[in-house]
């Protein structure tokens, strides 16, 4: 079984496919605008707060079962019982619907790449418009969107097809490192402009005033971030669990990912807020930062030579965070094929079962694309093909307004949370944390020293916590 499933090659490849997996566009993108937004600092405590009491407990939660039934989402829950597999179901097609949105933003990004890059060669990257222009045209170019999302399907696909050491393993211990050594570049550059302090300021002097007036929104903005971000909720970490070799210290992964994640996140705050005042942008501008305001940093603010540099090797690192991350999301899907297949006692193909769930994928996400993440509903022809596909004339119901927001609301916003509640349940009431406890003690030498806090948290916290999100979700959705 094993042989057929693969392995994590060491302790450090793992790390790093799984900080990979964690720190992604939700890192640099969706961190420092929430943090801004909702208090700073205060925002920062009550984040921290939910990943040690949250966080770490699902984190263990998820790498303790799959290492335990070796499995992927799906197989784990068959296993704990029949009656539970739905879950697992839940959690590949959340991977499904995040990875067809992820892959579109992913596909942007490395749009903006390349424009920088030519920038740097001297050729019109951005056909000469400034950000909010080039957003509008590129959003709305058809053509160009599917292109650019193809491509990074594609290279979605080849590195997944690679297996786990030779594949997903592989790419994130050259990737992360270098992604690491990219953002240290850039937080210094940034610090060196004047003007930057303003940004800093923003971002992290606490602001209670909020918590004390809107302490929901902060709490289940944090919340639903966290999840994201530490990539929780729909058997990402159960995949990547069930790779682990017993000699693999569960106790300190589950520690290691979740405050590498969160120093990722702080780190981007550092480059992203501080660019942003420096040149006089608007970082309040929430989702439009990373494509419109940021490009304007680069392409305008700094300008020249050292504007393109440091715009290529910001959008570099982007891309470097989105497709380790959605490497994991085609894994879990790709996982689930693979078990199914050796259920059945035939010999799996990984490649072909690879291509064949990515092509499905990249037919769903194909709305995405065409409605221009949303944007393009102003005005583009595009935006209305995917509504007309579907008979849908006027009165587009709000959900699908922008299938960006419509997938990553049934995925994001309900199933994830609710994986992490079920689970939480599961382990805490039906199988006990000792379950987690043993998983982790299969090390030798090592013991599970939280045990009795991580049962309050499996029991009452998580559960908790999650019903607030969920009741949360719903109410923005209705
Ligand atoms: N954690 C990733 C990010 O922050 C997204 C992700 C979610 C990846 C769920 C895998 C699973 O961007």
């Amino acid at each position: 079984m094993e042989e057929k499933r693969g392995q994590w090659g060491s302790t450090f490849g793992f790390l790093m496919a799984a900080i990979g997996s964690a720190v992604g566009l939700g890192n640099i993108w969706g961190f420092p605008y929430k943090m801004g937004k909702c208090g700073g600092g205060a925002f920062l405590l009550v984040y921290l707060l939910l990943v040690i009491f949250v966080g770490f407990a699902v984190m263990l939660g998820e790498l303790a079962l799959g290492r335990k039934y070796g499995r992927g989402a799906v197989g784990t829950y068959a296993a704990i019982a029949k009656k539970w597999t739905w879950v697992g179901y839940m959690g590949v097609a959340s991977g499904f619907f995040i990875l067809a949105f992820y892959s579109v933003l992913g596909g942007m990004v490395l749009r903006y790449m390349v424009g920088f890059l030519m920038q740097m060669f001297g050729a019109a990257g951005f056909n000469n418009m400034g950000g909010g222009e080039f957003f509008g045209h590129f959003t709305t170019n058809a053509g160009g969107m599917l292109l650019f999302y193809a491509i990074f399907m594609v290279l979605n696909i080849i590195i997944v097809a690679g297996g786990i050491e030779g594949g997903i393993e592989k790419f994130t211990k050259v990737a992360m490192p270098s992604l690491a050594a990219i953002l240290l570049i850039v937080i210094i550059y940034v610090a060196c402009q004047p003007g930057a302090g303003e940004g800093y300021r923003y971002t992290f002097v606490p602001n209670f005033d909020v918590l004390a007036t809107d302490f929901f929104t902060v709490l289940k903005t944090a919340a639903g971030q966290m999840f994201f971000s530490l990539s929780l909720g729909m058997g990402c970490m159960i995949t990547y669990g069930s790779y682990l070799g017993k000699e693999q210290n569960l106790e300190s992964n589950m520690m290691i990912i979740p405050i590498a994640d969160t120093c990722f996140a702080i780190m981007a705050a550092m480059a992203v807020m501080p660019a942003c005042a420096a040149f006089g942008m608007d970082y309040g501008a929430g989702p439009g930062l990373l494509f419109v305001t940021l490009h304007e940093v680069f392409n305008v603010g700094m300008g020249g030579f050292i504007g393109n540099l440091m715009g290529f090797l910001f959008y570099f690192l982007v891309f470097l965070a989105a497709i380790t991350s959605s490497i994991s999301l085609l894994e879990v899907c790709t996982a689930y094929l693979i078990d199914k297949q050796i259920e059945k006692g035939k010999d799996p193909n990984r490649k072909k079962l690879t291509i064949m769930i990515a092509s499905i994928i990249f037919v769903v996400g194909i709305p995405v694309a065409l409605d221009g993440i949303g944007a393009g509903r102003a005005g583009g022809a595009a935006i209305d093909i995917p509504a007309t596909l579907l008979g849908i004339t006027e009165n587009i119901p709000v959900a699908v307004d922008c299938w960006l927001d419509f997938y990553d609301c049934i995925s994001e916003g309900i199933m994830m949370p609710l994986g992490a509640m079920i689970m939480s349940i599961i382990i805490g009431w039906v199988l006990g944390t000792k379950v987690v406890a043993d998983e982790v003690a299969k090390t030798p030498g090592v013991v599970l020293r939280a045990e009795k806090v991580l049962d309050i948290c499996f029991k009452f916290i998580v559960p908790a916590i999650m019903v607030v999100v969920l009741v949360a979700q719903l109410q923005d959705f209705f």
